[in-house]
């Protein structure tokens, strides 16, 4: 403890601030005390002296303050004394224990790493599908889980509009170990560019042989003409079969799973946005926030919400 005296204010400003709390410390202390009035007592008739005030005919008693109150009163000026001294408040003086918020928040976090360590350590050890049955570990990967992924994903990751459903069969990426883990990792970017260039019949077209893939209603002859096109220019990502690739993230769209569906959308309005406007889903890289170990078990997490029941 070399220094109290951070340097963060000007000299001036520091001793302004320590002038002015101080001095209004002071003055409450003053004001308490001046107008203690214990000699203020009812004369032998029970009157007692007024202040003078009066409001719709009601008087005000300049009666002495209750002994509790007025003991409370100094009490707080006591309190506002010791803790100036004990804590940062006075200007640039740090208070003689040395406590700040950054170091609680370091010491405090420093400590759960302590502790969490060996756990983690231990943990990274399991092969995914393993740990993904360990309920402990399942617990604290949870966790993790609702600090970092929830706010897109959902408290119970079943996703929304852009964010995938967790817990389902359809993947972007792939659902093996391996790929959880890259995909956590590193992050992904999913790029379906816009087909503005198409022209709006062409659109219509593929629209409607899309909505024929996953057996919705449909303009048989538009989506026969959309077939063709669709073999052209999406079937490099999609693949012919249009189940996706997830090298690419390009979704399947033989199924009902739909990435980009409001509620209340029809599915032929989603699919005609993407169309237009194109698609860029962006899942940001988490392992510098949360560490290799912590990725290790929220991927067996995820793994757990699809292979166990
Ligand atoms: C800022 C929002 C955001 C956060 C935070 C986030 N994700 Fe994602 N995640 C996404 C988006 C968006 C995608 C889809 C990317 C795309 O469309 O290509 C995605 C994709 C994924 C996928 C791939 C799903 C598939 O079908 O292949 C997994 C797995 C995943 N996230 C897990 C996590 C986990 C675990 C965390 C927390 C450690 C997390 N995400 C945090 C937005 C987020
Ligand atoms: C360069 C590769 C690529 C091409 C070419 C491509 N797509 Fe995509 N498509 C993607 C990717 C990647 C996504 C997912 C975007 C995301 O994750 O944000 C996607 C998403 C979609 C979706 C949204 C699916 C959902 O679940 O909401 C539809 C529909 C779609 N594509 C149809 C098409 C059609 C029709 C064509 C041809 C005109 C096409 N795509 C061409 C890569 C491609």
């Amino acid at each position: 403890m070399s220094n109290l005296w951070g340097d963060s204010l000007s000299g001036f400003w520091s001793v302004w601030i320590i002038v002015i709390s101080l001095g209004t410390i002071g003055l409450s202390a003053w004001f308490l005390l001046s107008n203690r009035h214990t000699d203020k007592q009812p004369d032998a008739d029970g009157n007692v002296a007024t202040t003078g005030h009066a409001a719709d005919g009601i008087e005000e008693y300049d009666n002495a303050l209750p002994k509790w109150w007025f003991q409370l009163f100094v009490g707080t000026v006591i309190f506002a004394l010791g803790y100036l001294v004990l804590y940062p408040g006075l200007g640039n003086f740090q208070g003689v224990l040395g406590w700040s918020q950054e170091s609680q928040w370091e010491q405090e976090v420093a400590q759960a790493e302590e502790r969490f360590a060996p756990i983690f350590e231990k943990y990274q050890e399991v092969p995914i599908p393993e740990l993904a049955k360990d309920d402990d570990a399942m617990q604290v990967a949870e966790r993790i889980f609702l600090n970092n992924c929830a706010v897109c994903h959902g408290s119970n990751a079943t996703g929304g509009y852009g964010f995938p459903n967790l817990t389902d069969d359809d993947w972007l990426y792939g659902s093996e170990p391996k790929d959880i883990v890259a995909t956590i990792t590193n992050g992904r970017n999913g790029l379906m560019p816009s087909w503005q260039q198409l022209g709006e019949d062409n659109i219509e077209n593929l629209t409607q042989y899309v909505l024929s893939l996953s057996a919705e209603d449909h303009d048989e002859a538009r989506a026969e003409k959309g077939e063709s096109t669709f073999m052209s220019v999406c079937a490099a990502c999609h693949g012919p079969d249009a189940t996706g690739n997830q090298a690419l993230g390009a979704p399947n769209l033989t199924d009902d799973v739909w990435l980009y569906l409001k509620p209340g959308q029809s599915i032929s309005d989603s699919i005609r946005q993407t169309l237009h406007n194109g698609r860029n889903g962006h899942m940001p890289s988490q392992a510098a926030y949360i560490g290799e170990e912590r990725v290790h078990l929220v991927a067996a997490y995820i793994y757990s919400l699809r292979y166990n029941d």
